[in-house]
């Protein structure tokens, strides 16, 4: 038993410093790995060259892949620009042209050509023409300066080294760190702005299983949608215009019905959204132990008042749909997060990788003088961040979810542009404000805002420390006996926000007129106050403590390349295009528990709740079930739905492609598995899976389902052996 021990941590530590054991860790860039990961991913079973998924002198991969609006990705299936996504991404595009007489979202979509295609004020989708490393340039004459003048000197330096660069007028620049700030990569990019919807499935099915299912395995959810690039006669982007014309595409992806078995290679490119891998474990900690369960409890709250009037009334669940969604998911992440974190032992393991690093810095006379007090230091800056970290998350969790004051900062903000740009000022923002103000209004009840206000704010009296408390709030509170039942009665009764009609006639009045009417408002004093609060007192220090905690990390992955010389490092998930790969295969979540890695259209039905919210089956789909009327898309006689890989994925991966060994399109990804969500904080490869609709469900929807045979005509189907790639 003693000597197993020793051996354990070992081979831990092998682990964790050795890219043979976390070979599917990992959001690489595409222009890195024909030197860093091809060899790696040929030995997993890929079957094509680093060069067929990132090429800059004819199209490959990258060329189908696009950044869809900044937040989820989207890929390019046909050569008539049709682009597939998932259900959740699109959801805002589906829900706005949704009414209680068109309800896309309960019914589905299906554009029969592309006249009834739909269009999408806003929606973008972007392509990445080409990466460099452009650190040099960037970080030149930077050393020795404090971290604001580095900054600033990073800031010109951008902007001096973006005029050199040579581009299309329709190409844009980008460029952005890494690595905490140790590298800096150029993107140039094409954004496409009129893209249209062009299907959706019925959440029925786009959502199957909703907020019980959703970070679940086994998952039954056809989570997707599909869209369309338009460009202008020169194929090039240009800004909705009627005439417009379907994009041709440098590169479409071929779709494999084949499907994959347990361990086949898989990849996804995408666009992840943001990871932290390289935190000191007493962040991981705080995280935890802190900030999480802070949040956790604030979301709970407003669910629960959510859904309280959302399941009485049916435009209430329309109009609060997508914010619901979008709270809970988080909500149940960090519940995974912290879950994993603790039954993986995360913090332990960052605690011997520590120090490991320490044992190895101080073996070396050079690094210990430079790196020798970095992990004291970083624990230090941790602990130093924590109450004001805390403080600001409640602050942030809460006011964002009330209405109310969403809209009196809008009004607010007028304010500061007449004081500040005169007339001329006033009357821009007021344009701008006037979009946003109809954006909030269309989703907006006063009844549900009101309960919120409620339920969230005793939360936030009883949580914040008194010194944060916005004054007006507290004299509110005070002056209805400490009732916050009646205090939100006081407010939502006097203020006159809660009524859009005679708040946009305000903003017809003659500018002085208007913001007299804007000042005497009791929720827009009340928002002045919250806000003052916020920049006085509870974001006050903040800015300085985290100054300091970025050059801390930035050191800290300077010296962890340096002493761990035998691992190769990605940088951190930012919104850029990344390739991540993988084996097909299932888990065990827990002590007894094994899942596999395929789910089945039996699945959906052994699901079914007639009538349920969640988990309804329509008719249509229960006949193509019971007649196994699958098409081409079955497999041995059943209809595969969904299946896992040991990908690593993050939000903002959403509707990324999962391709085969040959870069066929296998898959569409849309979740993780929820045991496995502290992959964001540290990857561990057993129980670590994303979750993708195979590409097999997502035909046979859009085939047997919709009849849609507009939009298969328009795909392209292949058997890998025979033709791996479509050059
Ligand atoms: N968990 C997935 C993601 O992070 C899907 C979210 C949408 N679905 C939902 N039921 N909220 O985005
Ligand atoms: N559903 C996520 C998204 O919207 C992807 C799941 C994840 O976080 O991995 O990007």
């Amino acid at each position: 038993m003693k000597k197993i021990i020793p051996a354990a941590i070992a081979l831990l530590l092998v682990c964790l410093i050795s890219i043979s054991c976390y070979a599917t860790e990992g959001m690489w860039l595409p222009q890195l790995l024909q030197s860093l990961n091809e060899k790696d991913m040929k030995k997993q079973g890929m079957k094509i060259s680093a060069a067929d998924i990132y090429n800059i002198n004819h199209g490959s991969l990258k060329d189908a892949i696009v950044s869809l609006g900044g937040f989820c990705t989207a890929e390019v299936i046909s050569n008539s620009g049709l682009i597939l996504t998932n259900h959740h991404c699109g959801f805002d595009a589906i829900q706005n042209h949704s009414t209680l007489e068109h309800n896309y979202i309960r019914d589905g979509f299906w554009s029969t050509n592309n006249s009834e295609e739909l269009t999408n004020k806003g929606l973008t989708a972007t392509f990445i023409i080409r990466i460099a490393d452009v650190t040099d340039s960037i970080l030149q004459n930077t050393q020795g300066l404090s971290e604001s003048a580095r900054l600033a000197a990073i800031d010109r330096n951008m902007a001096a080294y973006a005029k050199t660069i040579a581009k299309e007028t329709f190409q844009d620049i980008l460029i952005k760190p890494f690595f905490e700030g140790n590298k800096y990569f150029l993107f140039v990019t094409e954004t496409y702005k009129d893209v249209r919807l062009v299907g959706a499935p019925p959440s029925s099915i786009g959502n199957f299983g909703k907020d019980t299912d959703n970070w679940m395995w086994p998952r039954h959810t056809g989570d997707f949608s599909l869209f369309r690039i338009y460009a202008d006669k020169n194929n090039q982007p240009a800004p909705y215009l009627a005439d417009n014309v379907p994009y041709k595409p440098k590169k479409a992806l071929n779709i494999s019905l084949d499907g994959v078995s347990e361990n086949d290679f898989t990849m996804v490119m995408g666009f992840p959204g943001r990871t932290t891998e390289y935190l000191h474990s007493a962040a991981v900690a705080q995280i935890m132990n802190v900030t999480n369960p802070a949040k956790i409890a604030i979301r709970s709250k407003i669910l629960s008042t959510m859904k309280e009037y959302m399941v009485q009334d049916e435009q209430i669940k329309i109009q609060y749909a997508a914010k619901y969604a979008n709270v809970e998911n988080a909500y149940k992440k960090w519940q995974g997060e912290i879950l994993g974190l603790k039954s993986k032992n995360g913090i332990g393991k960052k605690k011997l990788y520590e120090a490991d690093f320490q044992k190895r810095v101080m073996a070396n006379p050079e690094w210990a003088s430079k790196y020798g007090t970095l992990l004291n230091d970083l624990e230090k800056a941790y602990a130093g961040i924590e109450p004001q970290a805390l403080a600001r998350d409640i602050h942030n969790e809460t006011l964002v979810r009330l209405e109310i004051i969403a809209i009196g900062s809008q009004f607010n903000s007028l304010i500061g542009a007449l004081d500040k740009n005169g007339l001329n000022g006033y009357n821009t923002s007021k344009a701008k404000v006037m979009d946003v103000l109809s954006d909030l209004y269309n989703e907006y009840n006063a009844k549900v805002d009101k309960a919120l206000f409620v339920s969230l704010l005793s939360l936030y009296m009883k949580t914040m420390k008194q010194e944060n408390i916005a004054p007006a709030l507290k004299d509110l509170v005070a002056r209805n006996n400490n009732d916050m039942q009646a205090a939100a009665s006081e407010l939502y009764s006097k203020s006159s926000l809660s009524d859009s009609s005679l708040v946009f006639s305000w903003l017809g009045l003659p500018a002085e007129e208007a913001i007299k009417r804007i000042k005497n408002d009791d929720a827009i004093r009340l928002v002045q106050d919250f806000q003052k609060m916020y920049a006085d007192k509870i974001n006050a220090g903040i800015p300085a403590l985290q100054a300091n905690i970025n050059i801390l990390q930035r050191q800290y992955m300077q010296a962890q390349i340096a002493v761990f010389k035998e691992k190769s490092f990605y940088p951190d998930a930012n919104s850029t295009l990344r390739v991540t790969y993988g084996n097909a295969k299932g888990y065990a979540p827990r002590d007894g528990v094994q899942y596999t890695m395929y789910t089945y259209l039996d699945g959906v039905m052994e699901k079914y709740v007639p009538g349920d919210y969640e988990f309804d089956v329509s008719p249509k789909l229960q006949e193509l079930y019971k007649a196994k009327d699958f098409g081409a898309y079955g497999a041995a006689g059943r209809q595969p739905v969904c299946f896992i890989a040991s990908n690593h994925t993050t939000g903002g991966n959403s509707g990324s492609p999962a391709l085969d060994a040959y870069g066929n399109l296998i898959g569409l990804n849309f979740d993780r598995v929820w045991e496995g969500t502290m992959s964001d904080i540290n990857y561990d490869p057993s129980i670590c899976r994303n979750v993708m609709v195979d590409i097999r469900y997502v035909c046979f929807i859009i085939d047997k389902f919709a009849g849609a045979k507009n939009i298969i005509s328009e795909l392209k189907f292949v058997h890998p052996k025979q033709a791996p790639i479509r050059k």
